[in-house]
């Protein structure tokens, strides 16, 4: 595991959020002496996911903060910006652009007199439906839906502000199908694996499209906390933020039914759309070689420490 650079002062946009909030604990537990401050405004995230948190919280829209009359001159070490709507289902086009593209707007113009390094949350929607199985960052990006289109924005404008300043870091992680404590107040915008845990565990059958084979590349928040985390180190640029092990549905029904010691008949019904991507796959080619990252959990391991941590039912 290798250790973020001394950090004294970090804000994180979207702290009371499923990822924020896990990273936020893993910071404040590797940076005891860090003042953690996030910036949420409690559209989707929730405040017991900061139970234990040390730090301030500031209760604001990203994209509608004067951050310069809220902050005045003062310095961070760094900035994770993870505040985003993450509500795919929002189709308020002017909404989605505005509030994530705003909002990352000036988290930048925030950031540039001091250049302080940022990372943030990309996404893999921004390959969209039809693409290729396997992603690489190199592919042009085909968004199916006004949030992935407002994520690519957000990649476009990072690009445009690291040529403009090279020295600048400034890193996207592009993170795939996200899972773990912590997601609990998301509800049907949570993962397929807390969905399914929930429904065995009312002792109802799992039910999934015909016939449970679509494949997506499941990554267990640990291993997203720690590419977030490594974004400090690594050149700017996006960095796809996966498994690289892309799962079938049918293999998440097994393995959390293996956790929960069930074994209920699945259930397969008609997939309503027309356009659903059957396989997504992360290629880490380049985020193992510039960032670093090494994912550790698979799919059951991932699985096996949620059930652990009690959040997943
Ligand atoms: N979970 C996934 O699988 C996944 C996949 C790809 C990308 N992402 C990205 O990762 C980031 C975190 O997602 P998450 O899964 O933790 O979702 P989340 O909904 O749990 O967290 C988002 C947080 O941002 C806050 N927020 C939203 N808009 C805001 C605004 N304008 N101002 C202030 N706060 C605002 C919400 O209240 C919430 O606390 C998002 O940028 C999301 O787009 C997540």
């Amino acid at each position: 595991m290798k250790k973020s650079p001394g950090l004294k002062k970090i804000l994180v946009t979207g702290g009371a959020g499923f990822i924020g909030s896990n990273l936020i604990l893993t910071l404040q537990e590797r940076h005891p002496q860090a003042w953690i401050v996030v910036v949420d405004d409690f559209r989707s995230g929730h405040f017991k996911n900061l139970t234990g948190f040390r730090g301030d919280v500031v209760a604001a829209d990203v994209a509608r903060l004067d951050w310069k009359a809220h902050f005045g001159r003062e310095k961070f070490d760094a900035i994770f910006h993870e505040a985003s709507i993450t509500d795919t289902t929002e189709h308020n086009q002017f909404l989605q652009t505005h509030d994530n593209v705003e909002g990352f707007r000036r988290v930048l113009e925030f950031a540039r007199p001091n250049k302080t390094p940022i990372v943030y949350a990309s996404s893999a929607a921004t390959y969209g439906i039809g693409g290729e199985a396997v992603n690489l960052e190199t592919q042009p990006p085909k968004p199916a839906n006004i949030y992935a289109f407002s994520k690519v924005i957000l990649d476009n404008l990072a690009r445009e502000y690291s040529k403009k300043n090279p020295k600048w870091r400034i890193v996207g992680v592009r993170y795939f199908n996200v899972f773990g404590p912590r997601e609990g107040h998301k509800g049907a915008a949570s993962s397929m694996i807390l969905q399914l845990a929930q429904l065995i565990k009312e002792g109802k059958r799992p039910r999934v499209f015909k016939h449970g084979e679509q494949m997506r590349d499941f990554v267990y928040v640990k291993d997203v906390v720690e590419a977030t985390l490594l974004g400090l180190s690594a050149p700017s640029g996006v960095y796809n933020t996966g498994s690289g092990a892309p799962r079938s549905f049918n293999d998440v029904i097994a393995a959390v039914q293996s956790r929960l010691g069930t074994w209920l008949e699945t259930e397969y019904f008609d997939n309503p759309y027309p356009f659903y991507q059957p396989h997504t796959e992360a290629d880490l080619t380049h985020s193992r070689k510039l960032l670093k990252y090494n994912p550790q959990f698979t799919l059951e391991k991932g699985v096996a420490d949620y059930h652990a941590s009690g959040f997943l039912v």
